[in-house]
């Protein structure tokens, strides 16, 4: 079936040579319309070809079908650019693809496809293969798009099609109105752990001097970025288990030239801060303790993993996702080790799964070392942020 697609394809292409120039314009323009039709109808063919072998019948007619429909419109594409040889002006703005037909094209398809916010995943795919923010895409509408282009946007387009996230075909994701590198070996920042750098910012803001701050967990460092940036006091040791998953976290400390104040250790949860602590280098005049300790760690519980979206699951690391058969594995972990790590009055700020609220405050209070615990929701009304405040003297 995929051969057969790209047959189309290209004996389409190959067949407007023989014609005048600005025919070949015209012609390619409706070829280009064609060839996008055909890519996603066999798109959709292979899929369902995966789906069984009864099904095989139905698509060989489906494709005799749709060959008969492309002979059709391939006729009227003849007679059609006569008419376009006697009016040039509906010539020149139909000859090519432009940034707004590509636009309502495929949000059409990721409609179709089911794929999540179809208009914002469409602007971010495009925006990245046209070189454009995605405010650009409408100030600049009927910009061409170059064949080069279009050949990308459509491997994308079919890759978005088959779930798999946008952050990871473009490399990019925004967190708290910061762009970070992303690669499949780290988890995609989500929006509402926004809610958790925010409060990390507030609370160190409200402290004077270097603070030193702690980041378990830290995935691509969106989180330790974020402070970083917005609190000018934070000297930060970021840590996680994954090898790869640091290496997108270089790349952005990198970025954002925060080598100085970013310090990446690899190891499992509290362990590699250890010799740091001992040697006493990292967090000097700390009272051998930090500020602040955030972590968003993975929390989806065995049963939930199993129904996660095919986006998530299939694509992201389980590793960032999956704690145990409650998912609380690593809460626990925290709450026996974390006492020893906290300088007196200081913080530790959780993100929290949806429902997890009552179960991690029991946690924090067996842990015995904090004065107040808080459990506080997000705009949808789901347990979002656990912070404990530790004792002081
Ligand atoms: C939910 S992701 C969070 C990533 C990032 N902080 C964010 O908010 O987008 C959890 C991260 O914890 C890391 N991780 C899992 N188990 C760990 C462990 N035992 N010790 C340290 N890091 C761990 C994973 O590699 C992953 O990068």
């Amino acid at each position: 079936m995929a051969k057969a697609t790209h047959n189309v394809f290209y004996n389409c292409r190959e067949s407007s040579t023989n014609r005048p120039y600005f025919l070949q314009n015209k012609a390619n323009f409706k070829k280009a319309q064609m060839n996008l039709n055909y890519y996603f109808q066999k798109d959709y063919e292979n899929e369902s070809a995966l789906s069984g072998q009864q099904n095989k019948a139905k698509q060989t007619q489906s494709f005799d079908s749709a060959q008969d429909r492309f002979q059709t419109q391939r006729t009227l594409c003849e007679f059609f650019l006569f008419f376009t040889f006697l009016c040039p002006s509906y010539n020149l703005v139909m000859q090519t693809w432009t940034i707004q037909k590509l636009l309502n094209w495929v949000v059409e398809y990721f409609t179709n496809k089911g794929v999540d916010s179809p208009r914002l995943s469409a602007e971010l795919l495009l925006s990245h293969v046209v070189g454009l923010k995605r405010i650009e895409l409408y100030t600049q509408f009927d910009k061409p798009v170059t064949k080069q282009q279009l050949d990308k946007l459509h491997e994308l387009v079919k890759r978005a099609g088959q779930h798999e996230p946008i952050a990871y075909l473009t490399g990019k994701a925004e967190f708290y109105s910061l762009q970070f590198n992303v690669t499949p070996d780290c988890m995609i920042p989500r929006p509402e752990t926004e809610l958790l750098a925010e409060r990390a910012i507030e609370f160190l803001r409200t402290r004077s001097g270097t603070q030193f701050v702690c980041d378990l967990c830290t995935g691509c460092c969106c989180i330790a970025v974020a402070i970083a940036k917005n609190a000018s006091g934070a000297q930060i040791i970021a840590t996680d288990i994954s090898d790869a998953a640091l290496r997108v976290a270089a790349a952005n400390v990198e970025k954002y030239q925060l080598k100085d104040r970013i310090e990446l250790l690899q190891g499992d949860l509290f362990d590699p801060i250890m010799p740091a602590l001992d040697v006493e280098k990292l967090v000097p005049d700390s009272d051998r303790g930090f500020d602040l300790i955030v972590c968003n760690p993975p929390y989806v519980s065995a049963p939930e993993f199993e129904a996660l979206d095919k986006n998530v699951k299939d694509y992201e690391p389980k590793l960032a996702l999956h704690a145990g058969d409650n998912g609380l594995d690593i809460y626990r972990r925290i709450c026996e080790k974390v006492d020893q790590f906290l300088k007196p009055d200081a913080a530790l700020m959780l993100e929290i799964g949806f429902a997890q609220g009552q179960v991690i405050k029991e946690l924090l209070k067996k842990a015995g070392a904090f004065a107040e615990i808080k459990i506080e929701k997000d705009l949808h009304n789901n347990d979002r942020i656990a912070t404990a405040r530790k004792r002081s003297p």
